[in-house]
């Protein structure tokens, strides 16, 4: 490996290979320019696609004065000196871009081994996490990732589906860069719905039938009650826009007795609280199990219950004094159009209810609070639907509001949204439960599985198999766009084998490991290989070059958290690798054993690549299918 002189800040050639690249780039540059190397450096970008080089610069970002940047770039590529710097070719000037290729010689030797040597840790760099980013081993940062936060009693809905699946990867990519991360499970399990969910409980509980299936029970005791509940509920909705008084109708029928439950449980009787606690408990169970099957699992599973009413108390008393929180028809809003142009389009938030109530709004301001005394975070995101972009958004500025005590805390905090699914169904219907989505889209992979009896034979357990590659087919459609798009759960197409889905992806790592397993080298013997036998092979030359792009992939990702990033590359990646396979045979490779030994490190050199992508995503790779 080429050795560093120079220490320059960002720069990571023990984890990335590019960075190897664009230090040694950068030096000769500097020699060339007379600007500073690290100036250089941060300006070099990884190209789109290989094909336009493995670096790219932008000469206009070197901000050098005189000739047009068309023609610095031209003289720019003449004086390199490549003797000086062999790791690269000769630049290509094109425009106003230089566009640099590695040297295939030197490039082969370097990443292969690199790759091999590092294994699962090819493509983290566990560094960037460190408080203090040069010293090793140093006090890593915390962060807390809320994700996922159904509701008790209610459906488990897209907008929880996408927040897990997202939620998870954000976790593990920081997790991965060496940060201290916290995983919090926020659960709507506290508000008005539960006195309303206590009254069902009465008319229609079955105790049995709760513990046998306690989420499935709550929803069902759930939906039959808003039955009952929603013609009142109508009468009331149409008052209100009547601008007339309900307090009569308030403190009646079911509407009186929920909301009476719920002060109830606001005031900590006993009795309305160990029923409640009954419905949290069950329910936290019954979840875990389900979470385990998408390998996940939550540090806390904390929610709107666990807010303490001191907590909100204070808040509100310093909200008060601030003028932030002021009184509105016996509520206590915020009035955000009042604190200046910055506020303007914001809508007034309620803090708390006329009966003196918490809202879902001052609980978050609460459990913020209660984060940042427990854990000193140095960041949090709430990984949450779209449609709670203005309260996520009223909850960052109120606590910017508050003043000193909560100074610097809503810079903190930041709010990772994403858009719609349409049409998520199982085959019988829609979908209430995220174990009913795993199941059906399972079943129907193992349906498709078993349509090829030959391959069906050989897979040692096809239940779990086809689980995994279900669980595949939804978490990388759900990934395949940026975040802010929506999709259509379209079950044929993200099960399909064929196209960019989950189970091609599944398929790619499979070959690969059934490949490792028929030439049979250990990494010691893979790591003798003599890696100049490909230097004239463009095609391992090209699956090399994809190979150190990875942790240049993962670092960018970790800036704007977008899943698709990395599945894209990897899904490039196997595409690269599907066009090998007939050029580059590896068994028995009629060039010799040395050239299978050579050209089985490039196999699994790519397979630890892919499946560190692969985790990274939070997929479980399978190894037959
Ligand atoms: N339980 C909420 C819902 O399902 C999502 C919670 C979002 N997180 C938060 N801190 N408010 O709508």
């Amino acid at each position: 490996m080429a050795s560093q002189s120079m220490s320059i800040p960002g720069a990571s050639p023990s984890t990335n290979p590019l960075d190897i690249l664009r230090l040694a780039i950068a030096k000769e540059l500097a020699h060339a320019t007379g600007l500073d190397a690290g100036f250089i450096f941060a300006s070099l970008d990884r190209s789109a696609t290989i094909d336009k080089g493995d670096l790219i610069l932008a000469v206009p970002r070197l901000r050098i004065k005189g000739k047009p940047p068309a023609a610095q770039a031209e003289k720019l590529a003449l004086q390199f000196r490549t003797d000086e710097c062999p790791t690269v070719k000769q630049p290509v000037a094109e425009g106003i871009s230089l566009q640099f290729h590695a040297n295939p010689s030197e490039l082969l030797g370097d990443v292969l081994p690199f790759v091999l040597e590092k294994g699962d840790q090819y493509g983290l760099d566990p560094s960037i996490g460190l408080r203090e980013p040069s010293a090793s081993g140093g006090e890593r940062k915390k962060i807390i990732v809320e994700f996922s936060s159904p509701n008790i009693a209610k459906e488990f809905h897209v907008g929880h589906l996408r927040s897990t699946i997202i939620g998870a990867f954000i976790s593990n990519l920081y997790e991965g860069a060496g940060y201290d991360v916290v995983r919090i499970n926020y659960l709507g399990d506290w508000g008005r719905q539960f006195g309303l969910l206590a009254c069902g409980w009465e008319r229609y509980g079955v105790q049995e039938e709760f513990e046998r299936d306690p989420i499935r029970h709550l929803f069902k005791v759930y939906v039959q009650i808003s039955g009952d509940f929603k013609p009142e509920e109508e009468l009331y909705k149409a008052a209100k826009k009547r601008g007339e008084d309900t307090s009569v109708l308030e403190s009646q029928g079911l509407l009186g007795a929920s909301k009476a439950f719920f002060k109830k449980m606001e005031d900590n009787e006993p009795e309305a609280i160990a029923l409640w606690e009954r419905f949290r408990a069950l329910s936290v169970e019954r979840y875990k199990p389900t979470y385990a099957r998408l390998n996940i699992r939550f540090d806390e599973y904390s929610g709107e219950s666990t807010v303490k009413k001191a907590t909100m108390t204070n808040a509100l008393e310093v909200l008060e004094q601030r003028g932030v929180a002021v009184p509105d028809q016996g509520a206590l809003v915020v009035d955000f159009a009042k604190h200046g142009p910055a506020y303007k389009k914001m809508d007034l938030a309620i803090l708390r209810n006329r009966n003196g109530t918490s809202n879902y709004l001052l609980r978050d301001i609460g459990a913020v609070i209660q984060r940042h005394e427990q854990y000193h975070f140095d960041e949090m995101i709430y990984v949450v639907m779209h449609e709670q972009e203005a309260h996520l958004r009223s909850l960052f500025k109120t606590l910017e509001l508050g003043g000193p005590p909560y100074d610097g805390i809503s810079e903190k905090l930041k709010h990772i949204s994403f858009g719609k699914v349409k049409g998520m169904s199982t085959r019988k219907g829609t979908v209430v439960f995220l174990d009913d989505v795993i199941n059906d889209v399972s079943s129907y992979m193992h349906e498709q599985m078993r349509s090829n009896e030959a391959k069906y034979a050989e897979i040692p357990d096809p239940a779990r198999t086809s689980e995994l590659l279900g669980i595949s087919a939804i978490m990388v459609q759900d990934m395949m766009g940026k975040r802010a798009n929506n999709y259509e759960f379209d079950l044929k197409r993200m099960t399909s084998f064929e196209g960019d889905t989950g189970p091609y992806l599944q398929y790619a790592h499979a070959r690969l490991c059934s490949i490792a397993r028929k030439t049979g080298f250990t990494r010691e013997e893979l790591l003798k290989a003599d890696f100049s036998l490909l230097t004239d092979a463009p095609l391992a030359v090209g699956l090399v070059r994809v190979i150190a792009r990875y942790p240049d992939m993962v670092k960018q990702t970790l800036k704007t958290l977008e899943p698709t990033t990395i599945l894209t590359y990897l899904f490039a990646l196997a595409h690269q690798l599907s066009s090998s396979y007939d050029v580059l045979r590896v068994v028995n490779a009629p060039e010799g054993p040395e050239v299978t030994r050579v050209r089985a490190a490039l196999y699994e050199a790519a397979r630890q690549t892919l499946r560190n992508g692969m985790v990274l995503l939070g997929l479980t790779p399978v190894e037959r299918m």
